[in-house]
């Protein structure tokens, strides 16, 4: 076991530069050279925010506000964020949540950089190469970090896509926002009109959307497309912490509006006016992404898999960084007593996620998306349902299959991020 510091409390020395078998440096870090496509500063500050019912309370901002500023490109730009940080003491890092960056890119404190301190800053440069819905946060100190407002909307639209996409951030700790506005958001669109709705949890919990009005389509999850075309529903959609949906309304030919709730009181209201979308009581039944559209080709065969790996999570009493208390543990073991998990690059790998735990654990890998093959047992027939927020709640077993495709050191972790800091995370990390 390699000493990597905790991921949560990066201060010590990275291992950015660490070895990483026949991996080049270009493998591991975004085009250095060469103008930006898309150019963003962003300063992180300590300061006093205002919360959506009008109180204020000390926090974190990215260029004065919270969430920060939503990051739009074009598939194929080349994107670059310089994170200054002004005045957050614990010092900040971006990463670019389900986006798969270059390793040197991804910003987990303490394994792939240093926290920024301040008076510091860091340049992000990587490839928009994947369209889709996506969001970046701090990952350092993360659990009070995000809580406390260091995160923002990350939007790639395909080069040929309409301009009418909108991003739906809600916040943390249960106070919900559109965009970083409470209440009911209106958006004005024509009988008829289909827009893309923009789905984030930047919560700690899971997060339920549903949609009145008419029926929608679920057309994306964590950034990738569903099969087309995605049947119409009128179920709920739960989306585990750090997971995206892009929901796809049509505005009634008749007129009116369509409304998405994404929890008591806050909802994004498109058509007409929002007076015609009253709020319309949750629907006792979800979307099952697990049989959820028509089946599609995954591009490798996960019956070829040359690496089978088992996360298996639970909780059991012992010391971690000498502190006593009830700990989660992957495979029996307190972290950071939990083996790598090792790939080779282009291995196909297996990862059974099993969780007897007590407790839900949405799980979120860093640098890939994997497909998940089956959940309790029970094989997967829908559209292949892409993830990097797997909610496993207590008794769950999902098989997952991914291609390591991306080399440099990773974390698996759960996205209640305060798990993470009790234990809940490990390392994939290539030969
Ligand atoms: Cu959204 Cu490791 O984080
Ligand atoms: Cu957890």
């Amino acid at each position: 076991i390699m000493d990597m510091g905790h991921p949560e409390y990066g201060g010590g020395p990275s291992h950015a530069g660490m070895h990483h078998g026949g991996a080049s440096v270009a493998a591991l870090t975004g085009p250095r050279e060469g103008p930006a496509d898309v150019s963003v500063t962003l300063v992180a500050r300590a300061e006093r925010i205002t919360l959506p019912d009008g109180r204020a309370m000390a926090g974190y901002t990215l260029n004065h506000a919270s969430p920060g500023p939503e990051i739009r490109a074009r598939q194929g730009q080349l994107v670059e964020v310089r994170l200054v940080n002004e005045s957050v003491s614990g010092g900040v890092t971006l990463h670019w949540h389900g986006y798969d960056v270059p390793n040197a890119e991804d910003g987990v404190a303490g394994v792939t950089q240093d926290a920024v301190a301040p008076g510091r800053e860091h340049v992000y440069r990587f490839v928009a190469a994947d369209a889709g819905t996506y969001w970046y946060h701090s990952h350092q100190v993360s659990h009070e970090q995000v809580r406390l407002g260091l995160f923002g909307a990350l939007v790639v639209t395909p080069a040929d896509a309409p301009a009418d996409a909108l991003a739906l951030v809600h916040t943390y700790a249960g106070r919900r926002t559109i965009g970083g506005r409470p209440g009911v958001t209106a958006v004005p669109a024509e009988p008829g009109a289909t827009v893309r709705v923009r789905v984030v949890n930047t919560d700690q919990g899971t997060m339920r959307a549903w949609v009145s009005g008419a029926p929608y389509r679920v057309v994306a999850v964590d950034g990738h497309d569903v099969a087309s075309p995605p049947p119409v529903t009128s179920a709920a959609l739960v989306l585990a912490a750090g997971g995206r949906a892009d929901l796809e309304v049509t505005v009634p030919t008749a007129g009116g509006a369509v409304r998405v709730d994404v929890g008591a009181g806050t909802a994004l209201v498109v058509g007409s006016s929002a007076a015609a979308a009253p709020a319309a009581p949750e629907p006792r039944a979800t979307v099952d992404l697990l049989s959820y559209g028509s089946p599609a080709p995954l591009g490798f065969d996960p019956a070829a898999a040359t690496r089978r790996f088992e996360y298996r999570i639970g909780r059991r009493p012992g010391f971690l960084d000498g502190r006593p208390g009830m700990w989660w543990t992957i495979n029996g073991r307190l972290y950071p007593d939990v083996p790598m998990f090792m790939v080779d690059r282009g291995d196909v790998v297996r990862m059974t996620i099993a969780n007897d735990s007590g407790e839900a654990h949405p799980m979120h890998l860093h640098g890939h998306h994997a497909v998940v093959l089956s959940r309790n047992g029970v094989a997967a027939t829908g559209s292949p349902w892409w993830t990097d927020s797997l909610e496993v709640a207590d008794g769950e077993t999902y098989e997952t299959a991914f291609v390591a495709d991306n080399p440099g050191v990773w974390v698996d972790h759960c996205h209640n991020l305060a798990h993470a800091t009790e234990g809940l995370l490990a390392h994939l990390a290539y030969t």
